[in-house]
C-alpha cells in the first residue's frame, strides 16, 4: 500500500529544532519509517492565480515530505477563523469561546477542497490516504467528489465535546455529514468516540451499529486508537540529554532545590491559570515549601493573531509576575516562565530534571508531554506525575497523581503531596504507568490504525485507476530526492 499522510502542521526531520505541534513531533519518526508521503502546509501562503498547487517536496526518511502553499485569500478564514475559532473552543467544550463568520466556513471548505486537489498529484492505485486532525473534517468528501475511491482515514488528536456544544458551530449538521465519506475515523478515547456516535444518532438519525455508520457514502466505521510515544526512544534520549548545556545550566542552578516542570503551547485547553493559581496557593498554605520548589513553566505562543490566545497570554503573564512577587526572595524566583519552543532532545532532559511534572488541561485529546514526562524519568529515581483527569492520558495513565484542574486547593494538596512521595510508592507508580506506554507505543498506534484502514475495504475490489502524469512526474523526483539524500 502506497500511504500518503495529510495533517496541517508538519515536521521536518530535524531532531534539534524546537517543535510546536504534539501531532507533528510524534508523526515524525514513523512517518519518517514508513515510507509514506506526508503532506500537510509550508506555513507559506500563494495567491490563487497559479493553475496547480505550489508544493515543496523533500526526502524524509523512507518517503516524501510535500510542503504546500495554502491560498493567501482563504487561510486566514481557515486557520485562525474556523479551525481554531469554531472548531478548536467547540472540541474543548468551551462553547464561549466559539466565533466564526460564514466566510471563515467557506474559506475552511475552500481550502479543503484545494488539498484535495493537491493530494490527488500523489495518487497511485493502491494509495490510502489518512488525514489528521480537525483542520480537514471535510477533506474525505473533497476527495470523493474529484472521483478518488481508494480508502480514506482519518484520525481526531483533539476532544470531540458533547452534542450540545457541538451544535454550536456553525455549519456543524453539513460538516459532519461530509466526514462520513471517511472509510474509518479513530478517536483518543471512549468518551470522544460515545460524543461523536450521539452526535451521528442523534443529529443525523444515522444509527451506528457495532461501530459502522451506514450513511450515503457507505460505510464508516468508528474507533478508538489512543496515541502514544516511542517510551524507549524517549528515555535514552533524555539520560543522554542531562548532558546538553540547558540542561546542565538548570541543574547547577537548582542547588539542592526541586523543581516542578509543565510545558504547554500557549492555549486555553491546557489550564495554566489555574496552574499558576495552584502553585500561589501551595506556597500560601504552606511557606515552608517556599524556596524547596520551583515551576519551570514552558509556555510556547501558538495562533497568537486569535484575540483569545493574546489575551490569555497578557493575562498569564501578570499573574506570574503577581506571584513572583508575592512569594519571591531576592535570590529566589518561584516560577522560572518561558514563552519559547524547546528541541525534543532538551525538553526530554528538562523532564528528567524535574521531580514533579505538572499537566494539568482542561480539556486534551492525549496529551504526550504527560507520556514524554513519565518515559524521562530514571528508573532508579522517578519524578511524580501530576494529571488532570480530563486529559485523555489519564484513562491509561492512572496511577498518575490525578487531579481536578478546577479544583485548585485540591491541585495545591495534590503537588504538595507529589513532593514528598516516597521513593518506593514513587517506582511503584511509575513502573505501572512505564508498563502502558510500552504496551501502547506510537508505532502500534500506527500500524493498527494503518491496518484497520485496509481492513474496512477487504472485501471491495481494488480501485483500477490510471496512474496520473502527475503521480509519475513525483515518483521521478522522489527517485532522485532519495538518491541525494542517502
Ligand atoms: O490536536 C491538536 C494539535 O494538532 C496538536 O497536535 C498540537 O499541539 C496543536 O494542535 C498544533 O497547533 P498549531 O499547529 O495550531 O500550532
Amino acid at each position: 500500500m502506497n500511504l500518503v499522510v495529510v495533517s496541517n502542521r508538519v515536521a521536518r526531520g530535524k531532531a534539534n529544532e524546537p517543535m510546536t505541534g504534539g501531532l507533528a513531533a510524534a508523526l515524525l519518526p514513523v512517518v519518517e519509517n514508513s515510507g509514506a508521503i506526508w503532506v500537510g502546509s509550508s506555513g507559506r501562503v500563494r495567491d490563487g492565480s497559479q493553475k496547480e498547487p505550489f508544493a515543496e517536496i523533500e526526502a524524509l526518511g523512507a518517503g516524501a515530505l510535500a510542503m504546500l502553499d495554502l491560498p493567501a485569500a482563504h487561510y486566514g478564514g481557515y486557520y485562525e477563523g474556523f479551525a481554531n475559532s469554531a472548531l478548536w473552543p467547540a472540541l474543548h467544550s468551551r462553547a464561549d469561546l466559539i466565533r466564526a463568520s460564514n466566510g471563515d466556513y467557506l474559506s475552511y471548505r475552500e481550502v479543503n477542497a484545494f488539498m484535495a486537489r493537491a493530494l490527488l498529484r500523489f495518487r497511485k492505485p493502491d494509495t490510502a490516504y489518512w488525514v489528521q486532525d480537525y483542520h480537514f473534517l471535510a477533506l474525505g468528501a473533497e476527495l470523493r467528489k474529484l472521483g478518488v475511491t481508494q480508502p480514506l482515514g482519518f484520525f481526531l488528536h483533539t476532544p470531540w465535546a458533547g452534542r450540545t456544544i457541538i451544535e454550536g458551530v456553525p455549519n456543524h449538521r453539513e460538516l459532519i455529514e461530509s466526514m462520513l465519506a471517511y472509510d474509518l475515523i479513530g478517536f483518543q478515547t471512549r468518551d470522544d468516540w460515545e460524543n461523536f456516535v450521539s452526535y451521528i444518532e442523534s443529529n443525523l438519525g444515522l444509527v451506528a451499529q457495532d461501530g459502522v455508520i451506514t450513511s450515503h457514502f457507505g460505510r464508516t466505521h468508528v474507533a478508538v486508537f489512543p496515541i502514544g510515544i516511542d517510551p524507549e526512544k524517549f528515555a535514552q534520549q533524555a539520560a543522554k540529554a542531562v548532558a546538553h548545556p540547558d540542561v546542565s545550566r538548570l541543574r547547577r542552578s537548582l542547588d539542592g532545590e526541586k523543581l516542578a516542570i509543565g510545558v504547554d503551547r500557549l492555549d486555553y485547553s491546557k489550564g495554566l491559570i489555574n496552574r499558576i493559581n495552584a502553585f500561589d496557593r501551595m506556597w500560601t498554605v504552606q511557606p515552608t515549601l517556599a524556596r524547596t520548589v520551583s515551576l519551570l513553566q514552558i509556555a510556547t505562543p501558538s495562533r497568537g493573531a486569535i484575540e483569545a490566545y493574546g489575551n490569555l497570554q497578557s493575562e498569564l503573564a501578570r499573574l506570574v509576575s503577581d506571584v513572583n512577587g508575592r512569594h519571591g526572595e531576592v535570590d529566589w524566583t518561584p516560577i522560572r516562565y518561558l514563552n519559547k519552543g524547546f528541541s525534543q532532545t532538551v525538553l526530554a532532559g528538562l523532564y528528567r530534571t524535574a521531580q514533579v511534572g505538572v499537566v494539568t488541561p482542561l480539556q486534551d485529546g492525549m496529551n504526550l508531554v504527560a507520556k514524554e514526562y513519565v518515559a524521562a524519568q530514571n528508573p532508579a529515581d522517578p519524578g511524580v506525575l501530576v494529571l488532570s483527569k480530563f486529559a485523555g492520558a489519564a484513562n491509561e495513565l492512572d496511577t498518575a497523581l490525578l487531579v481536578n484542574p478546577h479544583d485548585i486547593d485540591g491541585m495545591a494538596r495534590t503537588i504538595a503531596t507529589a513532593l514528598t512521595m516516597p521513593l518506593i510508592e514513587r517506582r511503584m507508580r511509575w513502573e505501572a504507568m512505564m508498563d502502558k506506554l510500552r504496551s501502547s507505543t506510537i508505532h502500534r498506534w500506527f500500524a493498527d490504525f494503518v491496518d484497520s484502514l485496509q481492513a474496512t475495504r477487504i472485501d471491495d475490489a481494488p480501485a483500477q485507476l490510471p496512474e496520473s502524469d502527475l503521480a509519475a512526474e513525483w515518483s521521478l523526483r522522489s527517485v532522485n530526492l532519495s538518491a541525494r539524500h542517502h
